[in-house]
């Protein structure tokens, strides 16, 4: 049992610390020195880090340290080395001719790559994360060469720079509005143009109404999307015989709901939001997809 006193054992022999249980004691052995001075050397370190690098939190903020060092410095200072490094290559991008970035590897390999981070940052929303589109939205697929309002480069690049029906845009793509043709059109000429879609489209089709359709459509859809429905990319008007839908999956329900609400879909405008750079890269990137032309 323990006494509770220190005990020395004897001449050069190591003091105890006055427990002892069951017999067996507590020696008061010194610490190592070498504990002990990397010990004082990490005290030392703790209280020079303080005084170096912002470390004490004080009402708004904390100590900002005498190297004024700073994780958001840092990074801001590695995106202006970045910066530095990549602007060349961004100004060539602007200073080329876009159609003709595809003969420059290393200008290509730069839009490419910067164009995608660019798609993943603005437009996976809309046009989903692999560019597929969502007929749900009327976004479209950006990887079939089915283009609305054309898939050259610089036609993408047009649509990208002034989006489509934007109204915040005076430049914007000039596109009518698909008409509600439920406020002007009879049910029964409504339901037999949707005939003459489905027939047209490639779809099963009541032929005595789509015989009647194709009047109604010659009159009234012709204007836009052409006499034979193939559509017309100057007026963002789709091709009605590819079905590739922007809207639903071409069924006769959602190409009524089309043609008697009408449709309206909006593409916002980049200029003012993205770099000239940055709306090349994405163009260069979105043609390369597959679909361009
Ligand atoms: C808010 C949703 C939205 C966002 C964000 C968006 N788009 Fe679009 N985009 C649309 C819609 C809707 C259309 C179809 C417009 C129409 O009906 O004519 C479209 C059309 C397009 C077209 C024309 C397709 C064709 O067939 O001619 C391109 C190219 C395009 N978008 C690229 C982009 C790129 C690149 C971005 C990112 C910088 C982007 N979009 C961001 C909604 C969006
Ligand atoms: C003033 C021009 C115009 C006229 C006239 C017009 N359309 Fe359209 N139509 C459009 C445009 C533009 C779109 C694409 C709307 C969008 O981008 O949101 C469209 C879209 C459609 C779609 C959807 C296609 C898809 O891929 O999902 C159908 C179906 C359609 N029109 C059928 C008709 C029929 C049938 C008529 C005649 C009764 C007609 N349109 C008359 C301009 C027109």
């Amino acid at each position: 049992m323990s006494n509770g006193k220190p005990q020395s054992h004897g001449k050069g022999e190591v003091e105890t610390t006055g427990h002892s249980w069951d017999g067996i004691e507590e020696l008061n052995n010194p610490l190592p020195k070498w504990w002990l001075y990397t010990f004082y050397l990490c005290i030392l370190f703790a209280f020079g880090y303080t005084v170096l690098y912002p470390a004490w939190p004080l009402i708004h903020g904390a100590t900002p340290g005498l190297l004024g060092y700073s994780t958001r410095g840092a990074e801001a200072a590695e995106m202006k080395a970045w910066q530095t490094e990549l602007a060349p290559l961004q100004q060539k991008l602007v200073a080329t001719d876009i159609a003709a970035v595809k003969d420059d590897p290393t200008l290509l390999q730069y839009a490419n790559s910067s164009g995608a981070a660019v798609f993943r940052t603005y437009c996976v929303q809309c046009h989903g994360a692999g560019a597929a589109g969502n007929p749900n939205g009327g976004y479209p697929n950006l990887l079939d060469d089915d283009w609305l309002h054309g898939g050259t480069v610089q036609a993408i690049y047009t649509t990208i720079l002034h989006g489509v029906r934007d109204p915040h845009d005076p430049d914007t793509r000039p596109a009518p509005d698909m008409p509600a043709w439920g406020q002007t059109l009879q049910k029964a000429d409504i339901a037999n143009v949707v005939q003459f879609v489905l027939k047209i489209s490639g779809q099963t089709f009541d032929a005595t109404q789509a015989d009647a359709g194709a009047k109604v459509f010659a009159d009234n859809c012709a204007a836009c999307h052409g006499e034979q429905g193939k559509g017309n990319q100057d007026m963002g008007a789709p091709n009605l015989t590819d079905a590739i839908w922007l809207y639903g999956d071409g069924s006769q329900a959602v190409i009524t709901q089309t043609v008697e609400y009408g449709r309206a879909g909006v593409m916002p405008s980049w200029t003012g939001r993205l770099s000239d750079a940055d709306m090349r890269s994405v163009s260069i990137y979105v043609h390369g997809l597959g679909g361009g032309k």
